[in-house]
Protein backbone atom coordinates (compact mmCIF):
# COMPACT_ATOMS: atom_id res chain seq x y z
CA UNK A 1 0.00 0.00 0.00
CA UNK A 2 1.25 3.90 -0.71
CA UNK A 3 -0.49 7.47 -0.42
CA UNK A 4 1.76 8.29 -3.00
CA UNK A 5 0.08 7.87 -6.46
CA UNK A 6 1.20 10.61 -8.62
CA UNK A 7 -0.98 12.65 -10.83
CA UNK A 8 -3.50 11.57 -8.47
CA UNK A 9 -5.31 15.03 -8.62
CA UNK A 10 -5.24 15.25 -12.39
CA UNK A 11 -7.70 12.46 -12.55
CA UNK A 12 -11.86 12.99 -12.71
CA UNK A 13 -13.61 11.77 -9.58
CA UNK A 14 -14.43 8.08 -10.67
CA UNK A 15 -10.57 7.41 -12.03
CA UNK A 16 -8.99 8.32 -8.90
CA UNK A 17 -11.17 6.28 -6.91
CA UNK A 18 -9.66 3.12 -9.64
CA UNK A 19 -6.19 4.33 -8.88
CA UNK A 20 -6.99 4.73 -5.49
CA UNK A 21 -8.18 1.33 -5.06
CA UNK A 22 -4.92 -0.10 -7.33
CA UNK A 23 -2.49 1.20 -5.11
CA UNK A 24 -4.44 0.14 -2.17
CA UNK A 25 -6.51 -3.05 -2.55
CA UNK A 26 -9.50 -1.51 -1.05
CA UNK A 27 -12.36 -3.94 0.09
CA UNK A 28 -15.71 -4.73 -2.68
CA UNK A 29 -17.98 -3.19 0.46
CA UNK A 30 -15.54 -0.02 0.46
CA UNK A 31 -15.65 0.35 -3.17
CA UNK A 32 -19.63 0.27 -3.07
CA UNK A 33 -19.76 2.79 -0.33
CA UNK A 34 -17.49 5.27 -2.04
CA UNK A 35 -19.20 4.70 -5.53
CA UNK A 36 -22.87 4.96 -3.56
CA UNK A 37 -24.09 8.49 -1.46
CA UNK A 38 -23.21 6.42 1.43
CA UNK A 39 -25.46 7.24 4.37
CA UNK A 40 -29.41 5.92 4.19
CA UNK A 41 -32.25 7.84 4.63
CA UNK A 42 -33.14 5.01 7.23
CA UNK A 43 -29.61 5.13 9.02
CA UNK A 44 -29.83 8.90 9.14
CA UNK A 45 -33.22 8.51 11.47
CA UNK A 46 -31.74 6.37 13.95
CA UNK A 47 -29.05 8.96 14.13
CA UNK A 48 -31.40 11.78 14.90
CA UNK A 49 -34.45 13.64 14.70
CA UNK A 50 -36.89 15.18 13.19
CA UNK A 51 -34.40 13.27 10.19
CA UNK A 52 -36.14 14.62 6.31
CA UNK A 53 -33.25 13.73 4.05
CA UNK A 54 -29.68 13.47 3.79
CA UNK A 55 -26.69 16.50 3.22
CA UNK A 56 -23.36 15.61 1.30
CA UNK A 57 -20.71 16.92 1.29
CA UNK A 58 -17.31 16.29 -0.66
CA UNK A 59 -15.28 12.93 0.24
CA UNK A 60 -11.70 13.85 -0.61
CA UNK A 61 -8.78 11.69 0.39
CA UNK A 62 -5.04 13.61 1.28
CA UNK A 63 -2.14 11.53 -0.74
CA UNK A 64 1.59 11.15 0.31
CA UNK A 65 0.92 10.99 4.28
CA UNK A 66 4.07 8.85 5.84
CA UNK A 67 3.49 9.06 9.66
CA UNK A 68 5.42 6.85 12.22
CA UNK A 69 7.40 5.27 9.02
CA UNK A 70 3.74 3.94 7.89
CA UNK A 71 1.92 5.35 4.62
CA UNK A 72 -1.39 7.14 5.22
CA UNK A 73 -4.29 7.76 2.95
CA UNK A 74 -6.01 10.28 4.63
CA UNK A 75 -10.14 10.46 4.08
CA UNK A 76 -11.20 14.38 4.56
CA UNK A 77 -14.77 15.59 4.47
CA UNK A 78 -14.76 19.59 3.90
CA UNK A 79 -16.28 21.95 1.70
CA UNK A 80 -13.71 24.48 1.44
CA UNK A 81 -11.00 24.38 -1.45
CA UNK A 82 -7.13 24.09 -1.43
CA UNK A 83 -6.99 22.30 2.23
CA UNK A 84 -6.99 19.01 0.61
CA UNK A 85 -4.47 19.96 -1.90
CA UNK A 86 -2.30 22.33 0.92
CA UNK A 87 -2.19 18.89 3.09
CA UNK A 88 -1.36 16.42 -0.17
CA UNK A 89 1.20 19.25 -0.87
CA UNK A 90 2.86 19.51 2.33
CA UNK A 91 2.65 15.43 3.03
CA UNK A 92 4.89 15.66 -0.21
CA UNK A 93 7.59 17.64 1.09
CA UNK A 94 7.30 16.39 4.62
CA UNK A 95 8.13 12.53 3.59
CA UNK A 96 11.26 13.92 1.92
CA UNK A 97 12.64 13.77 5.17
CA UNK A 98 10.68 10.84 6.72
CA UNK A 99 7.55 12.15 7.49
CA UNK A 100 5.67 12.84 10.68
CA UNK A 101 5.96 10.91 14.15
CA UNK A 102 2.87 11.30 15.94
CA UNK A 103 1.30 9.88 19.40
CA UNK A 104 -1.44 10.28 21.75
CA UNK A 105 -1.86 10.22 25.31
CA UNK A 106 -4.20 7.26 26.83
CA UNK A 107 -8.32 8.11 25.75
CA UNK A 108 -8.68 9.67 29.04
CA UNK A 109 -11.72 11.69 29.71
CA UNK A 110 -12.87 14.03 32.69
CA UNK A 111 -15.77 14.19 33.66
CA UNK A 112 -17.05 16.94 36.42
CA UNK A 113 -19.63 17.18 39.38
CA UNK A 114 -20.41 20.12 40.35
CA UNK A 115 -20.93 21.15 44.48
CA UNK A 116 -22.90 24.09 43.74
CA UNK A 117 -22.70 27.10 46.30
CA UNK A 118 -20.45 25.45 49.60
CA UNK A 119 -20.49 27.53 52.38
CA UNK A 120 -17.05 26.00 54.02
CA UNK A 121 -15.29 24.61 50.74
CA UNK A 122 -12.26 23.27 52.92
CA UNK A 123 -14.65 21.32 54.78
CA UNK A 124 -16.29 19.84 51.73
CA UNK A 125 -13.20 19.34 49.73
CA UNK A 126 -11.80 17.26 53.11
CA UNK A 127 -14.95 15.53 53.13
CA UNK A 128 -15.04 14.84 49.38
CA UNK A 129 -11.51 13.54 49.52
CA UNK A 130 -12.27 10.43 52.31
CA UNK A 131 -15.33 9.49 50.56
CA UNK A 132 -12.93 8.75 47.23
CA UNK A 133 -12.46 5.36 47.83
CA UNK A 134 -16.27 4.54 48.22
CA UNK A 135 -16.54 6.49 44.88
CA UNK A 136 -14.23 4.64 43.33
CA UNK A 137 -15.87 1.06 44.24
CA UNK A 138 -18.42 2.52 43.34
CA UNK A 139 -17.29 3.46 39.65
CA UNK A 140 -15.89 0.22 39.29
CA UNK A 141 -19.49 -1.53 38.28
CA UNK A 142 -20.30 1.21 36.20
CA UNK A 143 -18.72 0.00 32.89
CA UNK A 144 -17.28 -3.27 33.38
CA UNK A 145 -16.29 -4.66 29.34
CA UNK A 146 -14.56 -0.68 29.58
CA UNK A 147 -12.26 -2.71 32.18
CA UNK A 148 -12.00 -5.92 29.84
CA UNK A 149 -10.98 -3.73 27.60
CA UNK A 150 -7.59 -2.25 29.41
CA UNK A 151 -9.84 1.31 30.22
CA UNK A 152 -11.73 2.28 33.20
CA UNK A 153 -11.31 4.81 35.97
CA UNK A 154 -7.73 6.28 36.15
CA UNK A 155 -8.55 8.32 39.42
CA UNK A 156 -10.17 11.82 40.91
CA UNK A 157 -9.30 15.37 41.51
CA UNK A 158 -10.68 17.74 44.28
CA UNK A 159 -10.95 21.32 43.11
CA UNK A 160 -12.32 24.32 44.51
CA UNK A 161 -13.53 26.96 42.52
CA UNK A 162 -14.94 30.82 43.35
CA UNK A 163 -17.02 33.16 41.37
CA UNK A 164 -16.27 35.71 41.87
CA UNK A 165 -17.00 38.52 39.19
CA UNK A 166 -17.24 41.75 40.65
CA UNK A 167 -19.96 43.45 41.73
CA UNK A 168 -21.65 39.76 42.01
CA UNK A 169 -21.99 37.48 45.32
CA UNK A 170 -19.02 35.54 45.70
CA UNK A 171 -19.81 32.16 45.66
CA UNK A 172 -17.46 28.82 46.34
CA UNK A 173 -18.04 25.74 44.43
CA UNK A 174 -16.01 22.64 44.98
CA UNK A 175 -15.34 20.24 41.96
CA UNK A 176 -15.09 16.53 41.68
CA UNK A 177 -13.15 15.47 38.78
CA UNK A 178 -13.54 11.71 37.64
CA UNK A 179 -10.76 10.53 35.15
CA UNK A 180 -11.89 7.65 32.80
CA UNK A 181 -9.61 5.89 29.95
CA UNK A 182 -12.59 5.24 26.64
CA UNK A 183 -9.50 3.64 25.32
CA UNK A 184 -11.04 3.79 21.85
CA UNK A 185 -14.08 5.64 22.26
CA UNK A 186 -14.60 9.14 22.03
CA UNK A 187 -16.28 8.78 25.72
CA UNK A 188 -18.69 11.28 26.33
CA UNK A 189 -21.65 9.02 26.91
CA UNK A 190 -19.09 6.58 29.22
CA UNK A 191 -17.92 9.59 31.20
CA UNK A 192 -21.68 10.81 31.24
CA UNK A 193 -23.26 8.08 32.41
CA UNK A 194 -20.43 7.73 35.00
CA UNK A 195 -21.00 10.64 36.45
CA UNK A 196 -24.93 10.68 36.75
CA UNK A 197 -24.23 7.45 38.59
CA UNK A 198 -21.83 8.94 41.03
CA UNK A 199 -23.89 11.87 41.95
CA UNK A 200 -26.41 10.57 44.28
CA UNK A 201 -23.96 9.38 46.05
CA UNK A 202 -21.39 11.79 46.23
CA UNK A 203 -24.48 14.11 47.67
CA UNK A 204 -25.14 11.27 50.27
CA UNK A 205 -21.52 11.62 51.62
CA UNK A 206 -20.78 15.21 51.26
CA UNK A 207 -23.95 16.23 52.36
CA UNK A 208 -23.96 18.83 49.50
CA UNK A 209 -26.24 19.22 46.67
CA UNK A 210 -24.51 18.00 43.23
CA UNK A 211 -25.36 20.50 40.17
CA UNK A 212 -23.68 19.66 36.89
CA UNK A 213 -22.95 16.32 36.00
CA UNK A 214 -21.09 16.15 32.54
CA UNK A 215 -18.13 15.51 30.93
CA UNK A 216 -15.21 18.71 29.93
CA UNK A 217 -13.84 19.26 26.77
CA UNK A 218 -11.04 20.51 27.62
CA UNK A 219 -9.79 17.32 27.28
CA UNK A 220 -6.28 17.80 28.95
CA UNK A 221 -5.19 14.30 29.77
CA UNK A 222 -5.82 13.02 25.96
CA UNK A 223 -3.06 14.99 24.26
CA UNK A 224 -1.96 14.05 20.89
CA UNK A 225 1.71 15.46 19.35
CA UNK A 226 2.78 15.45 16.13
CA UNK A 227 6.13 17.10 15.05
CA UNK A 228 8.01 17.35 11.54
CA UNK A 229 11.51 18.41 10.20
CA UNK A 230 12.15 19.79 7.03
CA UNK A 231 14.80 21.12 5.20
CA UNK A 232 14.45 24.83 3.68
CA UNK A 233 15.51 23.85 0.41
CA UNK A 234 12.43 21.71 -0.02
CA UNK A 235 10.23 24.88 0.75
CA UNK A 236 11.36 26.97 -1.85
CA UNK A 237 8.98 28.74 -4.40
CA UNK A 238 9.42 30.15 -8.19
CA UNK A 239 10.04 33.18 -6.72
CA UNK A 240 11.79 32.93 -3.10
CA UNK A 241 14.06 30.57 -1.74
CA UNK A 242 13.93 28.16 0.78
CA UNK A 243 15.43 29.49 3.33
CA UNK A 244 13.79 32.78 3.12
CA UNK A 245 10.01 30.42 3.31
CA UNK A 246 11.58 29.03 6.22
CA UNK A 247 12.29 32.00 8.43
CA UNK A 248 9.07 33.82 7.09
CA UNK A 249 6.89 30.70 7.97
CA UNK A 250 8.75 31.16 11.53
CA UNK A 251 8.14 34.81 11.70
CA UNK A 252 4.13 33.99 10.93
CA UNK A 253 4.18 31.48 14.34
CA UNK A 254 5.68 34.18 16.01
CA UNK A 255 3.40 36.80 14.96
CA UNK A 256 0.33 34.04 16.17
CA UNK A 257 2.26 33.62 19.38
CA UNK A 258 1.96 37.16 20.07
CA UNK A 259 -1.36 38.05 18.79
CA UNK A 260 -4.65 36.46 19.79
CA UNK A 261 -6.52 38.11 16.95
CA UNK A 262 -3.80 36.01 14.55
CA UNK A 263 -3.72 33.02 16.55
CA UNK A 264 -7.24 32.44 15.88
CA UNK A 265 -6.87 32.31 12.80
CA UNK A 266 -3.59 30.54 12.59
CA UNK A 267 -5.62 28.30 14.72
CA UNK A 268 -8.53 28.20 12.18
CA UNK A 269 -6.58 27.04 9.59
CA UNK A 270 -5.16 24.02 11.67
CA UNK A 271 -9.00 22.74 12.35
CA UNK A 272 -9.41 22.81 8.62
CA UNK A 273 -7.50 19.55 8.43
CA UNK A 274 -8.45 18.16 12.12
CA UNK A 275 -12.36 18.77 11.05
CA UNK A 276 -12.16 17.38 8.17
CA UNK A 277 -10.68 13.98 9.94
CA UNK A 278 -13.23 13.85 12.58
CA UNK A 279 -16.09 14.60 9.99
CA UNK A 280 -14.93 12.03 7.81
CA UNK A 281 -14.55 9.68 10.86
CA UNK A 282 -17.74 10.07 12.57
CA UNK A 283 -16.16 12.02 15.29
CA UNK A 284 -17.71 15.16 17.17
CA UNK A 285 -15.85 17.81 15.78
CA UNK A 286 -17.24 20.58 17.97
CA UNK A 287 -15.97 19.04 21.10
CA UNK A 288 -12.57 18.31 19.51
CA UNK A 289 -13.00 22.34 18.43
CA UNK A 290 -13.86 23.29 21.84
CA UNK A 291 -11.13 21.02 23.65
CA UNK A 292 -8.01 22.36 21.47
CA UNK A 293 -9.24 25.97 21.13
CA UNK A 294 -9.98 25.83 25.18
CA UNK A 295 -6.68 24.31 25.68
CA UNK A 296 -4.48 26.72 23.58
CA UNK A 297 -5.54 29.30 26.19
CA UNK A 298 -3.70 27.51 29.22
CA UNK A 299 -1.09 30.45 30.16
CA UNK A 300 -3.86 33.14 30.10
CA UNK A 301 -3.10 34.21 26.87
CA UNK A 302 -4.73 32.34 23.25
CA UNK A 303 -2.07 30.64 21.33
CA UNK A 304 -1.20 28.84 18.64
CA UNK A 305 -1.87 24.91 18.36
CA UNK A 306 1.33 24.84 16.56
CA UNK A 307 5.21 25.99 17.07
CA UNK A 308 7.62 26.57 14.11
CA UNK A 309 11.08 27.18 14.48
CA UNK A 310 14.25 27.38 12.43
CA UNK A 311 16.95 25.01 14.61
CA UNK A 312 19.88 27.26 15.24
CA UNK A 313 22.36 23.98 14.75
CA UNK A 314 20.63 22.64 11.42
CA UNK A 315 18.88 25.48 10.00
CA UNK A 316 15.60 22.92 9.46
CA UNK A 317 13.04 24.24 10.36
CA UNK A 318 10.91 21.99 12.80
CA UNK A 319 7.03 22.21 13.56
CA UNK A 320 4.86 20.54 15.96
CA UNK A 321 1.79 20.49 17.48
CA UNK A 322 0.13 19.18 20.68
CA UNK A 323 -3.82 19.13 21.17
CA UNK A 324 -6.39 17.86 23.34
CA UNK A 325 -8.04 15.52 20.63
CA UNK A 326 -11.38 13.65 21.76
CA UNK A 327 -11.29 11.16 19.02
CA UNK A 328 -12.97 7.90 18.50
CA UNK A 329 -12.79 4.64 16.44
CA UNK A 330 -16.30 3.02 18.08
CA UNK A 331 -19.84 4.73 19.07
CA UNK A 332 -21.73 7.42 18.36
CA UNK A 333 -22.83 7.24 14.58
CA UNK A 334 -19.48 5.53 13.68
CA UNK A 335 -21.15 1.71 13.11
CA UNK A 336 -23.87 3.11 11.51
CA UNK A 337 -22.33 5.08 8.93
CA UNK A 338 -21.08 3.20 6.49
CA UNK A 339 -18.74 6.08 4.86
CA UNK A 340 -17.36 6.35 8.39
CA UNK A 341 -16.28 2.46 8.25
CA UNK A 342 -14.94 2.58 4.93
CA UNK A 343 -13.04 5.47 5.99
CA UNK A 344 -11.64 3.61 8.98
CA UNK A 345 -10.48 0.73 6.88
CA UNK A 346 -8.91 3.26 4.55
CA UNK A 347 -7.19 4.61 7.08
CA UNK A 348 -6.06 1.07 8.67
CA UNK A 349 -6.26 1.87 12.08
CA UNK A 350 -9.07 1.00 14.42
CA UNK A 351 -7.16 2.37 17.23
CA UNK A 352 -8.75 5.89 18.66
CA UNK A 353 -5.27 7.40 19.81
CA UNK A 354 -3.50 6.19 16.59
CA UNK A 355 -6.79 8.18 15.12
CA UNK A 356 -5.94 11.15 16.69
CA UNK A 357 -2.25 10.88 16.54
CA UNK A 358 -2.74 10.86 12.73
CA UNK A 359 -5.38 13.56 12.67
CA UNK A 360 -2.53 15.70 14.91
CA UNK A 361 -0.21 15.30 11.80
CA UNK A 362 -3.15 16.61 9.02
CA UNK A 363 -3.60 19.82 11.42
CA UNK A 364 -0.08 20.41 10.99
CA UNK A 365 0.63 19.73 7.27
CA UNK A 366 -2.48 22.25 7.02
CA UNK A 367 -1.18 24.78 9.26
CA UNK A 368 2.37 24.67 7.20
CA UNK A 369 0.60 24.84 3.72
CA UNK A 370 -1.34 27.82 5.18
CA UNK A 371 1.60 29.35 6.36
CA UNK A 372 3.71 29.07 3.61
CA UNK A 373 1.10 29.75 1.41
CA UNK A 374 0.80 33.16 3.31
CA UNK A 375 4.52 33.49 3.44
CA UNK A 376 4.77 33.48 -0.21
CA UNK A 377 2.11 33.66 -2.70
CA UNK A 378 -0.96 34.57 -0.35
CA UNK A 379 -3.63 32.16 -0.37
CA UNK A 380 -5.86 34.13 -2.91
CA UNK A 381 -3.88 32.75 -5.52
CA UNK A 382 -5.08 28.81 -4.97
CA UNK A 383 -7.98 30.05 -3.65
CA UNK A 384 -8.97 31.60 -6.81
CA UNK A 385 -7.98 28.50 -9.19
CA UNK A 386 -10.54 26.57 -7.38
CA UNK A 387 -12.75 29.03 -7.76
CA UNK A 388 -12.33 29.60 -11.32
CA UNK A 389 -13.19 25.75 -11.83
CA UNK A 390 -16.56 26.87 -10.24
CA UNK A 391 -16.83 30.04 -12.27
CA UNK A 392 -16.48 27.67 -15.51
CA UNK A 393 -19.09 25.52 -14.75
CA UNK A 394 -21.71 28.00 -13.69
CA UNK A 395 -20.57 29.41 -17.11
CA UNK A 396 -22.12 26.51 -18.79
CA UNK A 397 -18.29 24.68 -19.76
CA UNK A 398 -18.51 20.63 -19.69
CA UNK A 399 -16.23 18.67 -17.29
CA UNK A 400 -13.72 18.29 -20.50
CA UNK A 401 -13.61 22.00 -21.14
CA UNK A 402 -13.81 23.46 -17.44
CA UNK A 403 -9.76 22.96 -17.07
CA UNK A 404 -8.76 25.18 -20.05
CA UNK A 405 -11.30 27.60 -19.30
CA UNK A 406 -10.06 27.83 -15.89
CA UNK A 407 -6.34 28.42 -17.49
CA UNK A 408 -7.83 30.81 -19.25
CA UNK A 409 -9.55 32.72 -16.09
CA UNK A 410 -6.31 32.66 -13.82
CA UNK A 411 -4.17 33.92 -16.79
CA UNK A 412 -6.64 36.49 -17.69
CA UNK A 413 -7.23 37.19 -13.22
CA UNK A 414 -10.97 38.02 -13.45
CA UNK A 415 -13.15 35.43 -12.54
CA UNK A 416 -16.66 36.63 -13.87
CA UNK A 417 -19.26 34.02 -15.27
CA UNK A 418 -19.33 36.49 -18.08
CA UNK A 419 -15.66 35.96 -18.77
CA UNK A 420 -16.13 32.62 -18.37
CA UNK A 421 -18.99 32.73 -21.12
CA UNK A 422 -16.55 34.11 -23.70
CA UNK A 423 -13.75 32.11 -22.89
CA UNK A 424 -15.90 29.45 -23.85
CA UNK A 425 -17.35 30.68 -27.04
CA UNK A 426 -14.24 31.43 -28.21
CA UNK A 427 -13.05 27.75 -26.81
CA UNK A 428 -15.76 26.43 -28.36
CA UNK A 429 -15.29 28.11 -32.26
CA UNK A 430 -12.17 27.08 -32.18
CA UNK A 431 -10.40 31.23 -31.59
C1 LIG B 1 -8.41 29.55 5.72
O1 LIG B 1 -9.44 28.62 5.86
C2 LIG B 1 -7.30 29.26 6.72
C3 LIG B 1 -6.19 30.28 6.78
O2 LIG B 1 -6.72 31.58 7.00
C4 LIG B 1 -5.29 29.88 7.92
C5 LIG B 1 -4.22 30.89 8.26
O3 LIG B 1 -4.41 32.08 8.05
O4 LIG B 1 -3.21 30.43 8.83
C6 LIG B 1 -5.41 30.34 5.47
Amino acid sequence: MTSRIPGFYKLPPRERLAALDEHNDLDDESMAVYRSTGLTLEAADLMVENVISTFALPQAVAVNFLINGRERVIPMVVEEPSVVAAVSNMARVARIDGGFVADSDPSIMIGQLQLMAVSDPEAVSARLTEALPRLRDEAAGVHPRLQERGGGLRGFEVRQLTYDEPGRPVEHMVVLHVLLDCVDAMGANMINTLCEHLAPLVSELTGEEVGLRILSNLADRRLSRASVSIAPVNLATADMDGVEVAERIAAAWRFAWADPYRAATHNKGVMNGIDAVAIATGNDWRAIEAGAHAYCARDGQYRPMTRWEIDPDTGRLEGSIEVPLQFGTVGGPIRVHPTVQSNLKLLGTDDARELAAIAAAVGLAQNLGALKALATDGIQAGHMRMHARTVAATAGARPDEVGRVTVELVRAREFSVERASAILDDLRSGR
